[in-house]
């Protein structure tokens, strides 16, 4: 659905460092030209560029994103 005054196309930054969230249906053209399509109601863009399906977001930021200081060591949260 193209956006429209009415209806323009919604985007939303939740952190930095993480995806832009924005209202599907989108297509986008990355630089070698190449269109990606997703019908999803919302789709996650990466922009830390380190996705295995990039332009989407596979949430390999979480792995690169500095640690806030009163954080749990990651084997305390997932001890397998
Ligand atoms: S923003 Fe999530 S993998 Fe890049």
């Amino acid at each position: 659905m193209p956006s429209t005054p009415d209806r323009p196309t919604r985007m939303r930054l939740d952190r930095e460092g993480g995806p832009v969230l924005v209202d599907g249906p989108v297509e986008v053209v990355t630089e070698d030209g190449t269109t990606h399509f997703s019908h999803r109601p919302t789709v996650a863009l990466c922009t830390c560029r380190k996705s295995a399906r990039y332009p989407w977001c596979d949430t390999s930021h979480r792995a690169h994103a500095p640690r806030k200081p009163d954080a749990p060591d990651r084997t305390e949260e997932d001890p397998r």
